[in-house]
């Protein structure tokens, strides 16, 4: 681990050594079906693509969530009490954090974040933009074993996982997550986590599909941090962005499929592609209040607050670790 200091502003970095991204793309491509999994979407240009869609008009998740952090921030507030040690995984830019921080006065803030280059900037702004408050950021991999050593033993632990990134794992591994988390935060530890809800399908079709062809962009940067990292050769213009709601699984998938017939090298490695075949590189769960809640508790949770927008888009969960 290596750590920067300045003040009440730290920046750990644990990202594991090993070269994760080789092995994982070479194995998913001989995988049938093949897969990539989505936390590789996350490069500096993927973040960005990421925020971008968060602002397109179809993908209500982003402007619904903040409404209702917004809206019921001091409601929050009441139910987390004061003084806790915030800590946000997979923190992005930041943003959505800011609308709580006033309400809920945490002790220190702790954004976790695979992408060190845009964490350190986002919790930069997050310390000088909130100067009373300790701000510790960790670059790692969220989908790793993470222990977080200066978080003192008897703080009250308060988790923050908006987004619905929740959506990202399969149930299975949700619940896993989900029961590593109350592991972290300890007995008695809260969790605020925003999950995006089971609706009609042409509400998720269009949230997948912007006319603006961000999210295609964002599934096909992918291929170009093959090319770029991995020595990889795809010809990107012969894939397709392709995202559509699996009503018998609950979730929205997406895939890159090829256009035509090809072959395609990764680092030194050889890949035959017909028309047609794809690389499933996303899934995301959508899931009703009560199914949420279900699986909550099957990771070591209580449930105690939910809040949701009138049309019945998104809710926002607070979770106690029983
Ligand atoms: C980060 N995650 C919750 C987003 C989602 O909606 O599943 C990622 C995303 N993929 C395409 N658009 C947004």
């Amino acid at each position: 681990m290596t750590k920067t200091d300045a003040q009440d502003y730290a920046f750990y970095h644990v990202a594991p050594e090993e070269n994760n991204f080789q092995q994982e793309v070479i194995e998913g491509l001989n995988r049938q079906p093949r897969c990539i999994p989505p936390k590789y979407f996350y490069d500096q240009a993927g973040s960005r693509l990421f925020e971008s869609i968060c602002e397109q008009p179809e993908y209500y998740p982003t402007r619904t969530e903040t409404a209702l952090l917004k809206q019921y921030a001091s409601e929050i507030a009441a139910v987390a009490g004061n003084d806790c040690h915030l800590i946000e995984p997979g923190s992005g830019s930041c943003e959505k954090v800011r609308h709580l921080l006033d309400a809920l006065q945490p002790s220190a803030y702790v954004p976790l974040d695979i992408c060190c280059g845009f964490l350190e900037k986002a919790a930069a702004g997050i310390a000088e933009d909130f100067p009373w408050l300790e701000v510790h950021a960790v670059c790692t991999d969220i989908t790793d074993e993470v222990s977080l050593p200066f978080i003192p033993e008897q703080a009250d632990a308060v988790m923050f996982y908006p987004g619905s990134s929740i959506g990202n794992f399969d149930p299975v591994d949700a619940r896993g997550f989900l029961a590593c988390l109350a592991n972290i935060t300890g007995e008695g530890g809260g969790l605020l986590i925003g999950v995006d809800l089971k609706k009609d399908p042409g509400i998720l079709d269009a949230a997948y599909n912007d006319a603006n062809g961000v999210t295609a962009a964002f599934n096909l940067n992918l291929l170009r941090r093959i090319n770029r990292e991995l020595a990889g050769d795809f010809d990107i213009d012969t894939f397709a962005h392709h995202a559509f709601y699996n009503s018998d699984r609950g979730r929205v998938e997406m895939h890159l499929v090829s256009e035509r017939e090809q072959t395609v090298r990764v680092d030194g490695h050889t890949f035959e592609f017909s028309a047609g075949d794809s690389i499933h590189t996303e899934n995301s769960y959508k899931y009703t209040i009560d199914e949420f809640q279900a699986l909550a508790q099957q990771a070591g949770f209580t449930p105690c607050r939910v809040w949701s927008d009138r049309e019945d888009l998104f809710s926002l969960h607070y979770l106690r670790a029983a």
